[in-house]
């Protein structure tokens, strides 16, 4: 795991951002594309590439983590959605290369397994953005989450849904349960790269990557994933007991590696 602490939010934007960018100039590419407002920033700064810089995402697909179970996709608050508006809508990504779970499926077990299918039918993700929950969630994996799960439905933790209530009208139109790639599905992607910022989520990116691997905090699949980027800002890294030690390394890292 590289860990990854920058002084500001919008330095965090921009790594991810050079990361992302990385692979959509190499050619076909795989994205695998989270929700929540972590991601925010980067999809900003990507769409401003896109803009200014002739960033061409016209060869590269995306797959969603995840999806609330029984939300219309014309809902604005959808995944299916809300990664229209916050970042497809501003680039040259073709809306129908864009994948995620149907929250409206009639039958959720056939869509659970057809999400699955396609994702290795179009040859797995090459790089996953992730957020992080205050519970140490990630798609919407909660405690308890098995560290091999596939894509299946959860349901989400009271806190979960008061943390995501500021996107309804208030915690009781969130939505109970949710279709969510499971920890193996996301751990199959060849490059995962978290972003978090905001002391909120110290303890969380602490338990994450420096304590210990248990599905009492799913985030700590990473420590058993071989190429895994953490990007953060100094308020995300506050409780991490090895911050010196990663800012160091970062210091010294040598010219010819990349992220
Ligand atoms: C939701 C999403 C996660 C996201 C998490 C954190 O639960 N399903 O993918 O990481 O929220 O959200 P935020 O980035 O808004 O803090």
């Amino acid at each position: 795991m590289e860990i990854v602490i920058q002084p500001t939010p919008a330095e965090v934007d921009s790594t991810v951002a050079d990361i992302v960018e990385g692979y959509v100039r190499a050619g076909a590419t795989t994205l695998g594309l989270a929700t929540g407002s972590s991601p925010i920033g980067t999809y900003r700064e990507l769409a401003a590439r896109h803009r200014d810089a002739e960033l061409d995402f016209s060869l590269a697909r995306a797959f969603l983590l995840d999806e609330y179970l029984g939300l219309p996709k014309r809902h604005p608050q959808s995944y299916y959605s809300v990664i229209r508006s916050e970042f497809v809508d501003h680039v040259n990504l073709d809306p129908a290369m864009v994948s995620s779970p149907n929250g409206e499926a009639q039958c959720p077990e056939k869509e659970i397994a057809r999400y699955d299918q396609s994702i290795a039918a179009a040859g797995g993700v090459d790089v996953q953005l992730l957020g992080i929950g205050t519970d140490g969630h990630i798609g919407f994996n909660e405690p308890g989450s098995s560290l091999t799960s596939r894509t299946r439905v959860k349901t989400l933790t009271e806190q979960t849904r008061i943390d995501n209530a500021r996107f309804f009208d208030g915690v009781d139109d969130v939505p109970h349960h949710v279709l969510t790639q499971g920890l193996g599905t996301i751990s199959d992607a060849r490059h995962l790269v978290m972003i978090a910022t905001g002391e909120g989520k110290a303890d969380a990116i602490a338990a994450a990557v420096e304590g210990p691997l248990s599905a009492f905090c799913p985030a700590s699949v990473m420590q058993l994933h071989r190429h895994v980027t953490v990007v953060i800002d100094e308020a995300a890294a506050s409780s991490l007991k090895l911050a010196d030690y990663y800012r160091y390394a970062l210091e010294h890292k040598p010219s010819w590696q990349s992220f």
